[in-house]
């Protein structure tokens, strides 16, 4: 099995809606993702992205022999933190524990170093989430520390862990 990333296609609609379709990811990501996740509202995802500022938004699908199995975006800030961006990602759950998830930030990471002006990459993953920071680890992310009560999830209120890679 070959496992890419790549930019979206419309058609990745129904795998991507069949991914997110899962309250474990959900549970781990930002609120305002629809569940149930329609394949409409995928579309919709997959359209923002192909549309985004290609300066500011740096989407990719994640794959396994060209079908898509997850996401990966980075996103730059503005203002003074415009040479900065953030990563977020999942995958879907049939294919957890094979490495998918770290070769997919280590090749954004390096496309992203490589053909943009941005310095810093960070991730905020929740405290509990060990599986995310054990792969930022595993791909040379930073530990920087505790964000204390940063996130309210599901009625609860979670410390977040700041990790991040510098291009040099
Ligand atoms: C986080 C996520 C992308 C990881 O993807 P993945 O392809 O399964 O990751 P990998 O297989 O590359 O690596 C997972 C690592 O975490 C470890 N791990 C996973 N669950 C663990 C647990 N409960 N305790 C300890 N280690 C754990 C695995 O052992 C592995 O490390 P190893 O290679 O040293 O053994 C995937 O679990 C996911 O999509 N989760 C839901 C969404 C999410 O959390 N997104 C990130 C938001 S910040």
């Amino acid at each position: 099995m070959e496992y890419n990333i790549r930019p979206w296609k419309l058609a990745d609609a129904e795998n991507i809606a069949e991914a997110l379709n899962n309250k474990k990811i959900l549970d781990n990501l930002r609120d305002g993702i629809p569940f149930p996740y329609t394949v409409q509202d995928a579309k919709e995802f997959i359209t923002a992205m192909l549309n985004a500022d290609k300066e500011m938004t740096y989407a990719f699908a994640i794959t396994a022999n060209n079908k898509a199995i997850g996401s990966i975006g980075v996103f730059r800030q503005t203002n003074i933190h415009a040479r900065t961006a953030e990563m977020g990602y999942y995958i879907a759950e049939p294919y957890w524990g094979k490495g998918i998830g770290t070769s997919a930030i280590k090749q954004t990471c390096d496309y992203i170093f490589k053909h943009t002006n941005i310095i810093r990459i960070f991730a905020e993953p929740f405290a509990h989430n060990i599986a995310s920071c054990r792969i930022l680890e595993k791909c040379g992310f930073k530990f920087e520390g505790t964000l204390r009560k940063n996130a309210f999830k599901n009625g609860n209120i979670i410390d977040m862990k700041m990790y991040s890679i510098l291009k040099d």
